[in-house]
């Protein structure tokens, strides 16, 4: 398979933008943006993201087993380039956004789209990534709007938000 192809072909595929974040034993709070959240099962209530490897991110949920997701909506896209950034593991990336202690002690966004606080229930190798299922322990809609879009490699909004008819 062509890799650039490949990735030209993914980036077809829109999606919502999330904030997979966790919390280590000595309080220090990390997350990275991630596109590939989706809803797995709802009895018992399981959901899926895609962690690559090299990701801080993936190390330190492999040692906490909790997370968290936060949705973000069409006005977060700053927080979503800033959990891309890149920057070194050590810069603390939560910003001036406030941020909660779920039941895990895992950070939410307080004003996100949605919010869930999982715990690691399976993770299965997947090449460079690890799909991490997630159980759902406790969850939030802190208010209704219109999510924040990603697609062909840009942030975008639904149209329909722009009309008004979403959500
Ligand atoms: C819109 C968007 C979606 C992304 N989705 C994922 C994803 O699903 N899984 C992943 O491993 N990285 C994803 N990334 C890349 C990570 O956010 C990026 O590698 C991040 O810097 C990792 O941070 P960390 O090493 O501090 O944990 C995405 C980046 C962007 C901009």
């Amino acid at each position: 398979m062509d890799p650039i192809l490949l990735r030209e072909v993914l980036a077809q595929w829109a999606s919502g933008v999330v904030v997979v974040a966790t919390v280590t034993d000595a309080g220090r709070r990390h997350g990275m943006t991630a596109s590939s959240f989706s809803a797995v099962a709802l009895d018992p209530p399981l959901i899926s993201v895609c962690l690559t490897t090299t990701s801080t991110t993936h190390r330190l949920i492999e040692r906490s087993e909790i997370f968290t997701v936060s949705i973000l909506s069409h006005e977060h896209e700053p927080i979503g380039r800033r959990f891309a950034g890149g920057k070194p593991a050590a810069v603390d990336h939560f910003g001036p956004e406030r941020w909660d202690a779920a039941k895990t002690g895992a950070p939410v966004l307080a004003d996100a789209a949605g919010w869930l606080d999982c715990r690691v229930a399976a993770r299965h190798e997947a090449g460079d990534h690890t799909i991490v299922l997630g159980e759902v322990l406790a969850a939030g809609v802190p208010r209704r709007t219109a999510p924040l879009i990603y697609h062909a490699r840009a942030f975008r909004e639904l149209r329909d938000a722009a009309r008004g008819t979403v959500p």
